[in-house]
């Protein structure tokens, strides 16, 4: 028996993305240039940003995003961050290879963010930034997280990553933040390939982080359409386009990822449709099955758009569900489990008794698809996968 394959994200080269690619090659032009700009113009306006910088990786974005911060604010080596204890590890490791860092804030149970009421205990004279993260699709609570951040007197760097257009009361996550990030990494929900966006409405904060992925350049010259000046100018930028003005990074991207971002970024409201209906049928499915799995919530001004689609068993371990699923072609994957990682492990120690939901989380839950190539048919034997698990055991 051939078993169907529903994975967790998928993607296919629609007609707007090969003409986009054909006029990519048709203009010979790979790195830098009409495509990149009109997918980063396009991608602010949609997170009410003005400027974003496109990058190859959500965790390249995190990783200027802190470091323009640190550049600008005159942060100290060892300086603190907080970061939720239940992320993608890019969240904490971008901290950590600033050479500052990550202290761990648990998690509300329920939404599986950041938990606003456990930051204030976590803050010490050194803590400079939080990173809250809008985890699978749903944004985390901003009015109290920015609320505590202004208080504080500490910046906001949001890992949008997972959650591109979601808004949270009737605003777009992107732009709460000083910085806000994203990745169109595969099985998101813009797919580019490798790609990322750092998005900020500060002129300053954009053209460092253009700089600082682009190995540290002079800012006078990002991108080869500079040379195009003429007079006074093209001498000034050929005496300072070798100029190196911080320690930066080759993080920068090509014309061909930028042309797929811009094809998809077309199609939001209908890729956003179809993951939200895709959820939907999911919780309508396995209702009845709510005292024993946590499905995922959507307080109220909280808007998800469904990246992925977590479960959380609520008294026991996920491992037996998970198999079964696996067994029957359903992919899974962690939520995204952090402080209990070897490597955290071995720098932190056992950090599991402290957080008390990553625990639980780390411990039964995982996260299947819900993306837009996903039919009702799929769902529905997903649904029936999970049912048929319960069922037996209750036999
Ligand atoms: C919450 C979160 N942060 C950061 C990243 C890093 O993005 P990328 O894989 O593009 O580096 C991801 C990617 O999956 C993520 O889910």
């Amino acid at each position: 028996m051939t078993r169907p394959k529903i994975g967790v994200g998928d993607f296919r080269f629609g007609s707007t993305e090969k003409r986009y690619l054909k006029a990519v090659i048709a203009s010979n032009r790979v790195s830098y240039g009409p495509f990149s700009r009109r997918f980063e113009a396009a991608f602010a306006k949609a997170h009410g940003c003005r400027h974003a910088v496109f990058c190859n990786s959500g965790t390249s974005a995190l990783h200027i995003a802190l470091a323009a911060l640190k550049e600008t604010r005159g942060w100290a080596d060892g300086d603190e961050v907080l970061v939720p204890s239940v992320t993608f590890v890019a969240t904490a490791n971008v901290v950590y290879h600033n050479r500052m860092v990550p202290v761990f804030v648990d998690v509300d149970r329920k939404t599986y963010t950041m938990d606003p009421d456990l930051v204030e205990a976590r803050v010490t004279p050194r803590t400079r930034a939080l990173i809250p993260v809008h985890l699978m699709g749903l944004p985390a609570d901003m009015a109290p997280l920015m609320a505590f951040a202004r208080g504080r007197g500490l910046e906001v760097i949001e890992d949008a990553c997972e959650a591109p257009f979601a808004s949270y009361r009737g605003r777009k996550v992107g732009s709460f933040g000083a910085i806000s990030c994203f990745s169109t990494y595969v099985a998101h929900f813009i797919v580019t390939g490798v790609g990322g966006l750092a998005a900020t409405n500060d002129h300053d904060l954009a053209v460092r982080l253009r700089s600082l992925m682009n190995h540290g350049r002079d800012s006078i010259y990002l991108q080869i359409d500079d040379d195009d000046a003429t007079g006074r100018r093209l001498h000034e930028i050929v005496a300072r386009r070798f100029r190196f003005t911080s320690m930066g990074h080759s993080f920068r991207c090509t014309e061909f990822e930028a042309a797929l971002g811009l094809a998809q970024l077309e199609q939001k409201g209908s890729i956003r449709r179809a993951r939200r209906r895709n959820a939907r049928l999911l919780t309508e499915g396995l209702r009845g099955l709510e005292d024993v799995l946590q499905l995922p919530c959507e307080p109220p001004g909280r808007e998800h758009v469904y990246m992925l689609y977590p479960i959380v068993l609520r008294r026991e371990d996920k491992q037996g569900l998970v198999n079964h699923l696996e067994d029957r072609g359903i992919e899974t994957r962690e939520i995204m489990p952090l402080i209990n990682q070897p490597v955290y492990r071995r720098l932190y120690g056992d950090l599991e008794p402290r957080y008390p939901a990553a625990r639980w989380i780390n411990r039964s839950g995982f996260y299947v698809g819900c993306h837009q190539l996903l039919s009702k048919a799929d769902i529905g034997y997903m649904v029936r996968q999970i049912k048929d698990y319960f069922a037996g055991k209750r036999q």
